[in-house]
């Protein structure tokens, strides 16, 4: 059994998490996890480090578990990494923040393309610096013909106003005769947000101690799984993500049936 799992090269989980990958691989994966990456300010702060020093801890995160979401066979991996609400931050964090992906890519982009990772990106890419947007298109173009994993990285996205864009795509294209009002329907609808090719979020998780939703997929999360963690994001491990879709596998989801 252990041999016939696939893992990313290289990669080297001890034997006690081996052993629950196996165990999550023989029952049911969340196809799609999306996830509120959350707490890297707070975890600087508790190190009297600057924020940013947070965000490049986090940024290790993400490597880390986009590897073991490739290795648990999920399809989809959503990270909220900007939100639309984030430009009120300081510009210097702001700067930074937009300057990871390049360096996210920069040097982890090789690694994906061999591993079979798709790059996707959910967000407006208007206001984006442009080395930010042309680090996330090369990594996008790369990739695109890879059928492993989907990293969609929530990029400058912000829900409410990726709802309310949809609802004006819809009226114009009822205008001009593409669509009627009797085709409008929930899939339909949905094929006019930004996630429109992916499937909804199974799996929920939002780090650090907050329990909101922050204006992140709120459409698309109706009938998603939820997992808190007091876990601050640059403390995330594999083992708190193998939990939460452990507790993701022990529940029962009726979607309004019994
Ligand atoms: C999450 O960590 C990263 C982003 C929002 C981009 P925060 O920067 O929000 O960290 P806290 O919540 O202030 O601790
Ligand atoms: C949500 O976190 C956005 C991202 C993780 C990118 P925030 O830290 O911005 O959310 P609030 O302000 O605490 O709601
Ligand atoms: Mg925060």
């Amino acid at each position: 059994m252990l041999n016939k799992i696939k893992l990313w090269k290289n990669q080297q989980h001890s034997s006690s998490l081996r052993d629950r990958i196996i165990q999550i691989k023989g029952q049911q994966v969340p196809s799609h996890v999306a996830i509120i990456m959350d707490g890297n300010g707070r975890w600087a702060k508790k190190r009297a480090l600057p924020r940013v020093a947070g965000h490049h801890e986090g940024m290790k995160v993400v490597r880390k578990i986009t590897r073991l979401a490739s290795d648990l066979g999920l399809h989809t991996l959503t990270l909220y990494a900007f939100s639309t609400e984030n430009w009120k931050r300081p510009k210097m964090e702001v700067d930074y923040l937009l300057k990871l992906p390049e360096e996210f890519l920069g040097t982890f982009l090789p690694e994906l393309i061999q591993e079979n990772v798709k790059v996707t990106m959910m967000g407006y890419k208007e206001n984006l610096p442009d080395h930010t947007l042309r680090a996330i298109e090369k990594a996008m173009d790369d990739t695109k013909d890879n059928t492993g994993l989907t990293l969609n990285f929530a990029l400058n996205y912000g829900s409410r106003a990726e709802i309310v864009d949809a609802v004006k795509h819809v009226l114009n294209d009822c205008q001009n005769g593409i669509i009627d009002e009797n085709g409008l329907t929930e899939d339909v609808f949905s094929s006019y947000l930004m996630s429109a090719t992916l499937a909804d979020p199974d799996l929920l998780i939002r780090t650090s101690g907050e329990i909101r939703l922050s204006n992140f997929m709120l459409w698309q999360l109706a009938y998603s799984e939820f997992w808190f963690t007091d876990v601050l994001w640059p403390d995330f491990g594999e083992q708190h993500f193998i939990e939460a879709i452990e507790a993701y596998q022990n529940r029962q989801r009726r979607f309004g049936g019994v």
